[in-house]
This record gives C-alpha cells, structure tokens and sequence, in this order.
C-alpha cells in the first residue's frame, strides 16, 4: 500500500508551520490548493458577481457530485449538496414515515443532534425510541440490535465513529443485519468521512450524512447527503423550495428525481465547489492510506499518553480512530486545553453534550480530545507530550 508523502502534505498545510493542530474532529486545517480555489471562488464574486462567477465555475459545482459519488462508492444522482451534517441527516430522518408504536433503534453513543431529533419525531408521531445496549468493547451490540428488531422496527440508525471518543461502530455489521430484515439503515459518518474507507453498498446503508470541515478538510458550512437511488423518489423532503421542485401551475408541482431534492436553491457555492476539490484531494492520497497512517498516530497518541502516567484514557472500541480522548489527573479538561493553547497545541474539549448517554453511562463529565490527521508527525506528539508533562 502506498506510503503518504508527509513532507509534501505538511508543504501543503500553511497551518502546521505555526501550530499543532489536534482539533481535526472539529475542524481540520484546509490544504492549500483547496484554501486557494476556495479564496479564488470568493474573489471572483467579488470582482465579477456571484451569479456570474457561479456560471463561470458551472463545472467545478457541478463536479462536486461526481466526487462525492466517487469517494463512497455511490452515483452523482444519489447525492446532495447540504450546509452540514446534521441538516443533511435531518433531511432524511424528517422524511421517513413514522407512526404510534414505530420503532428507532439506535446506539448508546449516538449523537446529540440525532437524539434530540428521535425524541422530537417519537413526540409527534409516538414512535418509540430504542438504544442497543453496548457490548464488552462498548460498541453498539449486533446480537442485542438483532434481539431488538421485530415488525414494528422502522429505522436503524447509527452514529459511525461518535463525537466524543476513539470508538468505531461496526457499520458493516449493522448493515448486514438492517439488509437481512430490509430495515432502513442511516448512518452518520461526520467523523468518519475523509478518515476511512467508505464504500456505501459495501458497508449496506441507504442514507449516509457527513461534513466538509472535519476529516475531509474543506471549507466551514459544507456537508452532503447520500440517499440510495431506489428511495429517492420514495422520500419526500420535509422543506420544498423552487429548487428542490419545480411549480407546474397554481395547483401543482413536482419534486425532483434525483438527491437534489434535499437541496436549497441558494446556498454557498463557493464552499461547495471548494469540497469538491478537498474530496479529489483526500482521494488522491487514497483513503485506506490515510486510514492507516491516522490510526497509527493515533495509536502511537495513546502509547505516549499512557506512559506519562498523568491522564486516564477513555477511549473505547474494539477498533480505535484518530479521535484520542483522556482525562488528566489533576487538571480539568478547559484548564488542559487552555494550557496547551498557550504553546500553539490546538486540542478541543468534550463536554458530552454531543454524546450524552454514553458518558452518563460512564460517569464521564468533560474530556480533552485530540484528534490527529495524516499531516500530524510523531514529532508534534512528542512535543505535545512533553509540554502536558510539563502542566
Ligand atoms: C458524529 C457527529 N455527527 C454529527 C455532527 C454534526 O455535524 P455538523 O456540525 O456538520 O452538523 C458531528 C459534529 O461534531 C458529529 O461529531
């Protein structure tokens, strides 16, 4: 398999001249050549108009589909441009029939936006709610989820690699069994689109949401919907626009056919295009290479992290990713990341509002996340290293 070319990327990377950047599960540093389009796009509205610079740029939006539908393995029909994740996740769930007695099964580190939204459709519609317990590994259990499935089960729904730690559900494993008993499957793959591998009919789900600015590396404000060609005209989105359908006469209207139907009219252009570029670039490097690397410096994270003696780490999973959580010792988790901070370490904290139930279940209240890319070094966790020694 081949190797990433690091010195070339970090040449690329402006961000990490000055900085340790371990906040990728927030928002990774763009590469330049993506930074650079993404700027040139904005100039040109500027100088030229936005209608106008939209025409000219016609090609690059228009290849931001084909990208994407490279990238997962899907069609460029099956996929829509949306402003994030979890607006591209909602376009979906808000349009899936639920009725009283309905069934959502779903994992105890799902996140917090999806939570909200289950309870929110349980409470309109009286659908029912289910989390599938953990197993051992503390990953979503794949017996309890089949145990749980019966006639009344409308919707499995995951998240792949939670907000607020290391873990990565068996996606593969839930898609087998959702297609053995032909229950919708929807996966949120936020934090794990542009970190691994993705192949949508490999892994068997029928709509997947993600973002542009975390491990795909594009701009703030850019996210899309996968949803499986055989259920696109089965959905109707919860919001219409002129866009999404057209208006036949004062009577009538018809919704598009392909994924654009989850889509505004008016949106930003220039990020969409930039994705585009960023998701050409990711594949460029190839995603299992960067699979690999990020989960050796991950790995290599937590090795250094262990050794110091000074944190508890809580990450879970029989499979681990780059997202690295702890707790220290002595100092909280602000106090950590504000020290670091002050020697140019980006890390993020996680409160658990993003994954509630799992820290409930653990008792955990806020951790340090430091997530790490393929443009991180050994070096950089060295230092960092040697500065939370040093707190
Ligand atoms: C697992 C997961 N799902 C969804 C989201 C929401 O993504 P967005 O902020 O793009 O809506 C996040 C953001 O951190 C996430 O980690």
């Amino acid at each position: 398999m081949k190797e990433i070319d690091v010195e070339r990327v970090r040449a690329e990377t402006r961000g990490c001249r000055d900085l340790i950047h371990f906040n990728n599960a927030g928002a990774s540093l763009m590469p330049a050549p993506v930074a650079d389009y993404l700027c040139n796009f904005l100039r040109e509205e500027e100088m030229k108009g936005g209608y106008e610079t939209r025409s000219l740029r016609n090609k690059d939006i228009e290849s931001f589909y084909k990208s994407v539908s490279l990238l997962l393995n899907a069609k460029p029909k099956e996929i829509a441009f949306v402003e994030n994740a979890t607006r591209a996740w909602d376009m979906v769930f808000y349009a899936l029939p639920l009725g009283p007695g309905d069934k959502i099964l779903t994992t105890v580190s799902e996140y917090g936006s999806n939570l909200i939204a289950y309870l929110h459709r349980a409470k309109q519609t009286g659908a029912e709610l289910v989390i599938v317990p953990n197993d051992k590994n503390g990953q979503i259990d794949i017996n309890a989820l089949e145990q749980n499935i019966d006639k009344k089960t409308k919707l499995i729904s995951i998240s792949h690699i939670p907000t607020g730690g290391g873990l990565i559900n068996p996606a593969h494993d839930v898609g087998r069994i959702a297609n053995k008993y032909s229950i919708p499957f929807l996966l949120d793959a936020c934090q794990s689109v542009g970190q691994i591998h993705l192949d949508v009919k490999a892994i068997g789900c029928d709509f997947l949401s993600a973002t542009g600015r975390k491990y795909l590396r594009g701009p703030r404000g850019t996210g899309f919907l996968y949803v499986q060609e055989d259920w696109i005209e089965r959905l109707e989105p919860p919001l219409l626009d002129q866009f999404a359908a057209e208006l036949i006469d004062a009577g009538t209207y018809e919704i598009r056919t392909d994924a654009k139907r989850f889509e505004n009219w008016e949106r930003y252009f220039a990020g969409q295009a930039a994705l585009g570029k960023a998701v050409d670039y990711a594949m460029e490097l190839g995603l299992k290479t960067i699979e690999r690397r990020v989960s050796d410096l991950a790995a290599y994270l937590r090795a250094e992290l262990q050794e110091t003696g000074l944190v508890t780490l809580t990450d879970q999973g029989a499979k681990k990713c780059g997202l690295v959580t702890f707790e220290h010792l002595r100092l909280n988790a602000e106090q950590v990341k504000t020290q670091l901070s002050n020697h140019k370490i980006n890390v993020s904290t996680s409160s658990g509002s993003g994954m509630k139930l799992s820290y409930l279940e653990r008792g955990l209240d806020g951790l340090v996340r430091a997530s790490v890319h393929y443009y991180n070094t050994e070096d950089e966790i060295n230092k960092f290293i040697e500065v939370l020694r040093s707190l």
